[in-house]
């Protein structure tokens, strides 16, 4: 029996790009490695959003290129994503041990293509082209991998992102926005949370402009019998889609991401307050705290209205986790720029923050901008942001100790597998002395401590 193995670089998309094509690999009588010592077929998902993500795969690939050959000519090597679909041949050109390029339209192809290269019939495969309805192809789930009941689930809805901010290298990589079908989509959360799935996260590049374009061909965002039972709405059709979802009996949980903030209209700030279901959760990228920033990097939205967001977040669900995703050293990001960046963070007191330093992407409009930012300055603006970042998170994370908090426990704790660990609604992981039964469970525990951007729990005594 053959065996693959897959490493998975970047973001949730692609984690979720690469357990459907394991799935779907694992149908056609596969079996996973454990390791890729042990694997006939070695495919990195890759990330392309920063130069960093790239430079690592690469560099993964070239120790593996080099083992197999000395070693085990025969495996088959792959790359596939984000990186593969913007480079291309060009990754064979530079690593010719590699045999197939797979893009982020043809994740669906997987197993035929490594079928004719085992078997001999071509040589090198790259596939980058674009596919339509391929939006609608990853929907096969491993679960109950380990013969363990998988809790949460991640369900793709659309693909690819028309908002071309200057700084991404997503609408090359992933295309134009395309979405899935509310029927499609529900019918698979349908069948997880038969499954024992108790937490969906509905993903896509720009969730929040789901179904605004180019659905599936001809077809409607609802089947026709929920087209008739809601008649004219203002709702966006993501707002549709999570109302859609909400329906499902035996679902506890629902989350996204990512959105972009200008899709927070008060149909979606509504939701959270209406759906029960719908987590008090919210992953807001900001980017830059300056309008200046906003603008060159095409953003859509101020500083001012991004802020009118989270206090109406606030207002709805005074107990929202609040994230977010900085860049520093934009092109012409001055000192002053910076500052309303660090008085912003200050400002809305996030729960956590990613910052990245900004990293020139090919083909993308910021790349080609006067007044780059020297690296030197880029890495000490992300020291003192992370500083501030860090000081609010660990305050956040504090004012929970001693309150008592509802989790779903995911299973055991990756760092202490003697442990279990959960996540509270606002997305906030807490580790508990737990055991296999709690598995699936919503549980009420006590906060006991805070850590680094974890709680630890006991479980509560409910006195009734
Ligand atoms: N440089 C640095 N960070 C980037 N991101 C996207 N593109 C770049 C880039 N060129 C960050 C953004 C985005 C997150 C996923 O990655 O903050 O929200």
């Amino acid at each position: 029996m053959r065996s693959v193995f897959i490493k998975t670089y970047g973001c949730q998309m692609n984690e979720r790009d690469s357990e459907a094509v394991a799935a779907q690999l694992v149908a056609k009588g596969y079996t996973l490695a454990p390791s890729e010592a042990a694997a006939d077929v070695i495919l990195l998902n890759t990330c392309s959003v920063r130069d960093f993500a790239e430079q690592k795969a690469i560099g993964k690939m070239q120790n593996i290129a080099a083992d197999v050959r000395k070693n085990r000519p025969d495996v088959v090597l792959g790359f596939m994503g984000c990186m593969a679909q913007s480079r291309g041949q060009e990754l064979i050109d530079r690593l010719p041990d590699v045999d197939l390029v797979l893009g982020t339209q043809k994740f669906h192809h997987a197993a035929d293509y490594l079928d004719e290269i085992l078997a001999g019939h071509r040589d090198k495969i790259v596939d980058v082209a674009a596919e339509q309805g391929s939006e609608a192809t990853i929907r096969e789930h491993l679960l109950n991998g380990n013969a363990q009941k998988s809790v949460t689930a991640f369900v793709s809805i659309m693909q690819g992102c028309n908002q071309y901010c200057t700084f991404c290298i997503v609408p090359y990589t992933r295309g134009e926005e395309r979405s899935r079908s509310i029927a499609d989509i529900v019918a698979e959360c349908r069948q997880l949370v038969s499954q024992g799935v108790k937490e969906i996260t509905l993903l896509g590049q720009i969730v929040t402009s789901y179904g605004k374009r180019g659905f599936g061909r001809a077809e409607l965002p609802l089947g026709q019998d929920a087209q008739q039972r809601v008649p004219t709405t203002k709702k966006t059709s993501f707002v549709q889609l999570l109302d859609a979802v909400h329906e499902i009996d035996g679902l506890e949980r629902i989350r996204f991401t990512a959105p972009h903030p200008k899709g927070y209209g008060d149909d979606l700030i509504e939701a959270y307050a209406r759906l029960p279901k719908l987590v008090e959760s919210a992953h807001l990228p900001v980017q830059s705290g300056s309008d200046r920033v906003l603008k060159l990097m095409h953003r859509g939205y101020t500083r001012d209205r991004f802020l009118g967001i989270v206090k109406k977040l606030r207002r709805a669900k005074p107990d929202i986790g609040i994230t977010t995703d900085i860049i520093v050293g934009f092109p012409g990001e001055i000192e002053d720029d910076f500052e309303q960046t660090l008085s912003l963070a200050r400002e809305v007191q996030f729960d956590n923050a990613y910052i990245f330093k900004y990293s020139q992407r090919r083909d993308t409009p910021a790349a080609g901008m006067p007044d780059q930012v020297p690296l030197k300055i880029r890495e000490d603006r992300n020291h003192r942001l992370l500083e501030t970042v860090n000081e609010i998170g660990k305050r956040k994370y504090h004012a929970f100790v001693g309150r008592r908090t509802q989790i779903l426990v995911e299973g055991p704790s990756k760092k202490n597998p003697a442990r279990m660990t959960g996540r509270t609604r606002c997305n906030k992981i807490v580790v508990f002395e737990g055991a296999e039964r709690h598995r699936g469970q919503l549980m009420d525990v006590k906060i006991t401590r805070a850590g680094s951007f974890t709680l630890y729990g006991d479980p509560a005594i409910v006195n009734l």
